[in-house]
Formats: structure tokens, sequence, C-alpha cells
């Protein structure tokens, strides 16, 4: 097998196509605010199949083209743009590369789209360039881009703690629907973090059950799942509290904030649970997405070499 066809869809025309896959955050811990102004973190992250598409092509005398379909993703401070110079910064290398972007995981969202994206040029371009970073090296970069980056080096389950650079795999969910609603409205990150205060901060206990749940093998609780920064966003963004009200009004029996919002989601484990509910909510005109939990292997499966993938 040559390098090209171990990863992905490398077409003859030289063209390589990546999926980079979004996340939920099934737990969400804020355990306090850390003297660098971070939060220190203790979450159980899940990636799921809503995905961007990432094209690579070589470019000659090193230079580097970013294009994406939204216009407002385009300018040099994307993180798939800074993903590449810190790839190229830790190993000088000079070699050049236009990166197409089809953005289909919406932006500030709490879905992890940006840092999906940026992870996927770290593992794509280490693997296509036969850069040699070891996993170790390519979670330092990724730290150094954002707290949410981490994770999509390992994607599939993990428990991710610190700022969030630290990144534990934890072994595969069962197959479960993963629906999505996501507010009218933009989260900032940082005031979302800033909104907290300390009686808002928790003990780590949702995310420690869960991680023994999903060790043990066991059905994760839909009562253990909890965000943190979930009931300050839904006082300061009313569109967030009706929507969750919404979702639950639609029939979803559990409803919980990614990230730093706005996006809700809700697990189901059949399709025919889901599908009234997806039904339901799209009559209502709003935005949502009906998707499904994603293994590490499916998610890393584009750039992995075989065997790789078993963490
Ligand atoms: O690391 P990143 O730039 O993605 O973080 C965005 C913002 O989110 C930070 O500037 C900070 O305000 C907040 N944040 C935090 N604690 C974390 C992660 C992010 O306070 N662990």
């Amino acid at each position: 097998m040559n390098d090209s066809s171990r990863m992905g869809e490398m077409r003859s025309d030289g063209w390589l196509f990546t999926r980079a896959y979004a996340k939920v955050n099934l737990t969400l811990d804020v355990l306090g605010r850390r003297a660098d102004g971070y939060h220190e973190l203790a979450s159980v992250l899940q990636t799921v199949a809503l995905a961007d598409t990432l094209a690579f092509r070589a470019l000659p005398n090193g230079q580097i083209e970013v294009f994406c379909d939204a216009p407002a993703l385009r300018g040099p401070e994307n993180l798939v743009y800074r993903a590449v110079e810190a790839l190229r910064g830790a190993t000088g290398c000079r070699r050049g590369v236009r990166i197409e972007l089809q953005k289909r995981i919406p932006a500030q969202g709490g879905l992890g789209g940006g840092s999906s994206d940026a992870a996927m040029v770290l593992l794509a371009l280490n693997r296509w360039w036969h850069l040699g970073l070891a996993r170790e090296r390519l979670l330092e970069l990724a730290a150094s881009l954002g707290s949410d980056v981490p994770f999509f080096v390992l994607g599939g389950t993990a428990l991710v703690e610190g700022r969030g650079e630290r990144v534990t795999p934890l072994p595969d969910l069962p197959g479960m629907w993963v629906m999505l609603l996501k507010p009218s409205v933009a989260v900032s990150t940082p005031a979302a973090f800033r909104a907290l205060t300390p009686a808002d901060y928790t003990d780590g206990q949702a995310t420690a059950t869960l991680v023994s749940a999903i060790r043990g093998s066991a059905l994760p609780s839909l009562d253990g799942l909890m965000n943190a920064l979930e009931a300050r966003v839904c006082q300061e963004y009313p569109a967030v509290a009706e929507s969750r009200a919404a979702f639950f009004q639609a029939g979803a029996q559990f409803v919980c904030m990614s990230g730093s919002g706005p996006t809700l989601f809700a697990l189901f484990p059949s399709l025919a649970e889901a599908a009234p509910v997806y039904q339901a909510l799209l009559g209502e005109g709003r935005q949502v997405w009906l998707t499904r939990a994603v293994s590490r292997k499916e998610a890393l499966r584009v750039v992995s070499l075989p065997g790789e993938s078993d963490i």
C-alpha cells in the first residue's frame, strides 16, 4: 500500500479529502479558575458524525492557501492556517499546501468545528509530509492552537482534563443517535467562562461517574450528563433556555448543552425514538441535526496506519 492509499481519498489528480468530525461534551465539570485565567476542566467528549470536509493539494514554493466556503472564516486567523504554520514551525518543513474547507459544523456552536479542522490538518499533513511527529508532540502543538484541539488528535470517546490538554482515551460507547439543536444566538466562549461564579464550580463527580461507567462497559445514565456552563448560558441567553424547553416539548427525555454552547444535544438509542423529535423540531423551523456517535477508529481512519488507531 502506498502512503496515499492509506489516507482516505487521495485522488489521482492529487487532491486528498478528509473529514473533521464535531464533538459533544457528555459531561463538562468546571472545577475552578486557574492563575493563568483559564478554567480547570474535567469533561467526557464524544465525536459525532456531523463533519466538515477538508481537501488538501500540494502547492509549489512553500505557499499556504486556505479557502473556506464560509467567507467569515477565510483569513489567516483561521485555525487551519495556524495549524499548518505550527507544523512547519515545529519541523522546519517548508512544503506548500492549498486547503479547501467546506464547513458543515456550525461555527461557534460549542461543537468544536474549528478545533477539529485544525487537528485534522496536524494529523493529515504529519502523515502526508512524512514528518514523523509522535502523538505526544502533536498533542502539544494542538494545545498551542486551542483548548479543544488536543481531544481531536485522539477522537472517539475521551476524558479531557486540565485546560483541555490532558486527553485520556476511553473505550467506545455503544452506537447511539445524537440530536443537535442550535439556538439562533452566538455565545462567546470567554464570556461564558467569565460569567461563572464559584457557586457554579463542580467537583468532577459527574465526569468521574461517567468515566467509571464507560470503563465498566455500562450504559451511561442520561441523568448523569451535565454541563457546568449551561445554567448561566440559559440565564444570559433566553434563546437557549427557550430551545431547551422546545427540545423537551418535542419529546427528548434529557437535554444537555455542548461546550460553551449554544448547541444543545439529546441522545437516543434508536432511530425510531429520535425521528419524531427530529421531525417536530424541523417543523418548527429550528436548526437541528440528527447524527450519531463516531468511534475512535472511524474518526481517525483517514489518517491512521494499520493498527495505529487501536489506542
Ligand atoms: O483555548 P481557547 O483559546 O480555545 O479558549 C478560549 C477561551 O475560553 C479562553 O480565552 C478562556 O477565556 C476560555 N477557557 C477557559 N478555560 C478553559 C478553556 C477555555 O477559561 N479550560
